[in-house]
């Protein structure tokens, strides 16, 4: 499936899924399964000053909970900027999730200028993510803010 066509599949989505965690669950379940360079994907939201995650799939991890000024997660909510990592290993503001992981991309999730959450990628291969894939993404990030709630 080329880009444009995921992104028409995850804007079907919002009609057939039965819920927001669903549409969540069912968008990151596509991504993953049409992106082999996406290893791990999920969905941070944000939930009383902190990032909670949501729907992913790939290994667990053990940040759960994120706070604003943590991680590359926090540094995509803060600034409501993609972040895009070519190396995680010289990035200090990395939290490592899997030892595989080698780049990652961060896409906030804003609507009316709130951050409600971001999509979260990590992949094994070093430098995974164009402009193609910001593109992408954050076409889906406005699909999803449509539909989330703000929690603040
Ligand atoms: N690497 C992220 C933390 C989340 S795990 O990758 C799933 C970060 O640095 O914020």
């Amino acid at each position: 499936m080329d880009n444009q066509k995921i992104s028409q599949s995850i804007q079907s989505l919002v009609a057939s899924a039965p819920d927001t965690r669903s549409l969540m669950g069912e968008t990151v379940a596509l991504l993953r399964h049409e992106l082999p360079h996406y290893h791990w994907v999920g969905i941070y939201l944000l939930d009383k000053g902190e990032l909670v995650l949501g729907p992913y799939v790939g290994k667990p991890t053990p940040h759960t909970r994120i706070p604003l000024n943590q991680g590359i997660c926090g540094a995509a909510a803060s600034s409501g900027q993609t972040v895009i990592v070519d190396d995680v290993n010289t990035d200090p503001r990395y939290l490592a999730c899997s030892l595989e992981t080698r780049s990652e991309i961060v896409v906030p999730i804003v609507r009316d200028g709130h951050i409600l959450g971001e999509i979260d990628i990590d992949s094994d291969i070093p430098a995974a993510f164009t402009e193609q894939d910001r593109a992408l993404l954050e076409e889906v990030a406005l699909i999803l803010a449509d539909k989330l709630s703000v929690k603040g």
